[in-house]
């Protein structure tokens, strides 16, 4: 006997029971020889909590799914070759506060800087990545991220012009850490998921710096330029033995897209690793969070709602990953409060970096609209989020149309909650 899910359940099966009341499904008989497919069908539409199957007197229940995104057949194409090579035999730090990782923090960035600075001009240079020297920077970086994942990932996302390629990688490499963590991937892929990060742009040294730092429009051939900079990495990378394939792939295909308008090749939804795909979104991130020469930064909050709108870009599944491994709430998402109300995230609170500015509109416990009025969200203080919610969910189907009805009747920002 086995117990499975209704909506696992398949035309073949004996049914030796159901777990639930029988208010919860449409069956007079219990036991029974499931042949019919509109049986199947009130079987997954029901509202029991189990079906008993008998394997001895029917089919067998499918083997279970992979538990995680990571192993779903649909990534494992170019897989990902990790080889103990890449294990790091350092122990786990615990958890520390903000405030005291953001010190350790400060000299991880300073250190960070020249070393990565160092190992870009060498490639300037046609030298080989001498990938043994960068390791403990990755460990260091790892270790940071798991005392306290906010305090580096919010100083890399701040960069002078003259520092931005290093401080980008750096930053990528740290939000693809973060990132890998959170999918559950085992050590020696998170450390080589870190090393994606720090040389997904890599071809950049062989384009011309003027071309890098031009803030007018470029010229056609020199988009041209740009554009060649993954298939120049890959190249730089060449047959380098100590760099895993991990790097490889997303250093030469970190900007393909999964509706196949990417470069260089177009490839399309699942002819592009996941580690692309996390490449993808953790390098957009940290470009339109920077500072640069030609465009004011977005705020976190408002370029994961953005980045969330652009249909066909990014992996979705892996966005809401990335999302919840940053712990923010993306500007436009409809959030639940502890006080039972629902609110729409308008965005992060200029004056505290962990605020979020909400508009609640809606009470869920006296079901009634309420007058959206602005308050900021801090955490460990007053009003709390405690997640976000789907608007189906609420049955908010045109939730774009409503956020804008919302934002039209809010009032001006109140006194903080
Ligand atoms: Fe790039
Ligand atoms: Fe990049």
């Amino acid at each position: 006997m086995k117990h499975i899910k209704p909506a696992e359940v398949k035309a073949g099966m004996f049914i030796h029971g159901f777990v639930g009341s029988w208010f919860d499904h449409p069956f007079w008989r219990k036991k029974f020889l499931l042949v019919d497919q509109g049986d199947v069908l009130k079987i997954r539409a029901s509202n029991v909590s189990a079906v008993i199957i008998d394997s001895e007197r029917g089919a067998a229940p499918a083997e279970p799914e992979p538990p995680t995104v990571a192993t779903t057949p649909d990534y494992q194409r170019k897989a990902v070759l990790v080889t103990s090579r890449y294990a790091s035999s350092r122990p786990l730090p615990r958890k520390t506060s903000f405030r005291q990782e953001t010190r350790r923090a400060v000299r991880i960035v300073e250190k960070s800087k020249q070393q990565v600075g160092a190992m870009f001009e060498s490639a300037r240079l046609g030298q080989a990545v001498k990938l043994p020297e960068v390791l403990p920077l990755i460990d260091e970086i790892r270790e940071s991220v798991e005392r306290n994942s906010k305090a580096l990932i919010s100083l890399v996302q701040l960069k002078t012009k003259d520092e931005y390629t290093y401080m980008h990688s750096l930053a990528v490499c740290t939000l693809m850490i973060n990132f890998a963590r959170k999918l559950d991937l085992d050590d020696e892929t998170i450390r080589s998921m870190g090393v994606a990060g720090l040389l997904h742009d890599l071809g950049k040294m062989a384009v011309p710096q003027m071309i890098l730092d031009k803030t007018e429009r470029l010229t056609a051939d020199e988009m041209t330029t740009i554009r060649s900079h993954p298939e120049r990495g890959h190249a730089l990378i060449g047959n380098n033995r100590d760099i895993p394939d991990i790097a490889r792939d997303v250093c030469l295909h970190h900007h393909e897209k999964m509706d196949g308008s990417g470069y260089p090749f177009g490839l399309k939804g699942s002819e592009i690793s996941m580690a692309a795909r996390m490449g993808a979104i953790c390098d957009v991130y940290d470009a339109v969070t920077s500072n640069r020469p030609y465009k004011d930064p977005w705020t976190p909050c408002t370029a994961l709602g953005r980045m969330m709108q652009w249909e066909g870009h990014f992996d979705e599944r892996l966005m809401q990953v990335f999302i919840n491994s940053l712990g923010l709430y993306p500007a436009g998402g409809l959030v639940r409060l502890n006080d039972h109300r629902l609110a729409l995230v308008v965005d992060n609170c200029a004056q505290d970096p962990a605020g979020v500015r909400v508009l609640p509109f809606y009470c869920t416990s006296r079901l009634q609209e309420l007058t959206p009025e602005e308050i900021t969200v801090v955490p460990d203080r007053g009003v709390q989020i405690l997640g976000t919610e789907r608007p189906e969910f609420w049955h908010f189907e045109e939730w774009s149309r409503m956020r804008n009805t919302i934002l039209s009747k809010a009032a001006p920002l109140s006194a903080a909650a």
